[in-house]
């Protein structure tokens, strides 16, 4: 079940100019230099990850926390082995091999304790490493030239919404980090992210619902193992109109048995609590019935002032419903993975806008079946972070 077919960007073969691209930024990163990369999801910011002082970059440059581990890029299950302890390897590595099969290429990353090689400024401090295998011909061809794993927070400063371009990275960093150019990213939204053991009964968790579903998942760990689909964010404070809380249903798994966590899942990866994905411009989630009321509530704020409100919607209809009517509106489509690979670019066009306001016109919580729900699920994540007021 590959949600790309196998590897975007270039079809899986390379011509001479994009080669000779991969190959500089493949010498780039192994001599202890930044490059971003395309991936099937959004932009990574690479960079040697057995190279300690090139991964303390990596958070300099994104001023991210030193405490939010990264994501390690591998060519293969073989690359992605080296980064697992041989504990680790020996309980889970069926249910990987498992894994790796149905998915990778792929945006699902696996989370397991790490072998001792890997240096603690990768995992946070953490005793656990997160390891994924991109769905991207050039950057499989970059990792391959490299030799080893190449580490990969999306490539965007912390906290801000994450590049789905090359043009995107290039607005985050200028000319500080070097941008292989591998077109616009297919899928949109980050990888799923999973932890395998230790405890809490050992089964699967999912710690960020991305594209590929906790179902899916299951249905592919088979019988006896219980995969636990985490709390996505959701209601919670989201600006000016508190919006209704989104219904965390039940998504039914195939084989392996799928439950609902709590909130402790989400609580295992630093890096999915705060305030995330978010444009400068404060942006807030709601109905179109809310519409009014938060335009006007931003007007008083102004002192009477008329309010440059821009909407973001799944509704070609939507614009014409709002009074008074929006400045600009971005239509993205109404199906969930057309929305996702849609999602960040819109964010960062209305971001551009000049607006006081963004409006989120909440996406739907259902789909045409469970996948698609799940995809909803992962798009209503992200957006209830990016509208989630600062402090
Ligand atoms: O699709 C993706 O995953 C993209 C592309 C570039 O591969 N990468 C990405 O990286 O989204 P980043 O750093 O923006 O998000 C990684 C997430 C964070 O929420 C982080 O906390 C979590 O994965 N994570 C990484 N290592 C972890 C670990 N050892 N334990 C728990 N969570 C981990
Ligand atoms: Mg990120």
């Amino acid at each position: 079940m590959r949600v790309f077919g196998g590897e975007s960007g270039s079809g899986g073969t390379l011509n001479a100019g994009a080669l000779a691209r991969v190959e500089r930024c493949a010498a780039v990163i192994s001599e202890g230099g930044l490059v971003a990369f395309p991936t099937e999801t959004v932009y990574g910011l690479g960079a040697l990850a057995l190279n300690e002082a090139a991964v303390r970059r990596v958070f300099e440059v994104k001023g991210r926390p030193a405490n939010n581990p990264l994501i390690v890029h591998v060519d293969s299950l073989a690359m992605a082995r080296v980064f697992f302890s041989e504990h680790a390897w020996e309980r889970f590595g069926e249910l990987v091999q498992k894994l790796a099969a149905a998915f990778w290429p792929g945006p699902l990353t696996v989370v397991m304790e790490k072998a001792e090689r890997v240096p603690a400024v990768v995992t946070g401090g953490g005793a656990m490493v997160a390891v994924r295998v991109p769905a991207h011909a050039m950057t499989l061809e970059l990792i391959r030239r490299v030799g080893t794993g190449v580490v990969g927070p999306s490539a965007n400063r912390s906290g801000h919404v994450s590049p789905t371009s090359a043009e995107h990275v290039r607005s985050e960093f200028g000319d500080a980090v070097e941008v292989l150019d591998g077109g616009v990213c297919v899928g949109g939204i980050e990888s799923t992210v999973i932890k395998i053991g230790p405890a809490v009964g050992d089964g699967v968790r999912v710690l960020r619902p991305g594209l590929i579903s906790a179902a899916a998942i299951a249905e592919v760990v088979g019988e006896g193992v219980e995969v636990v689909a985490g709390a996505a964010k959701s209601g919670g404070e989201r600006g000016v109109e508190p919006a209704r809380e989104r219904e965390e249903g039940k998504v039914t798994g195939g084989g392996g048995r799928e439950r609902e966590g709590t909130h402790e899942v989400a609580m295992e990866s630093p890096g999915l609590l705060d305030r995330h994905y978010a444009p400068r411009t404060r942006a807030v989630m709601c109905g179109l019935e809310g519409w009014t009321g938060v335009v006007l509530s931003v007007e008083a704020e102004l002192g009477g002032r008329a309010v440059r409100a821009g909407l973001l919607t799944h509704s070609e209809l939507a614009g014409r419903m709002c009074v008074p009517p929006p400045t600009c509106t971005d239509v993205l489509p109404g199906d969930a993975r057309g929305y996702a690979a849609g999602l960040y670019g819109a964010l960062r066009r209305l971001d551009e806008a000049g607006l006081d306001v963004i409006v989120v016109h909440e996406p739907p919580t259902a789909g045409r079946g469970a996948e698609e729900a799940w995809v909803w699920r992962a798009i209503g994540d992200r957006l209830a972070r990016a509208t989630e007021r600062e402090g």
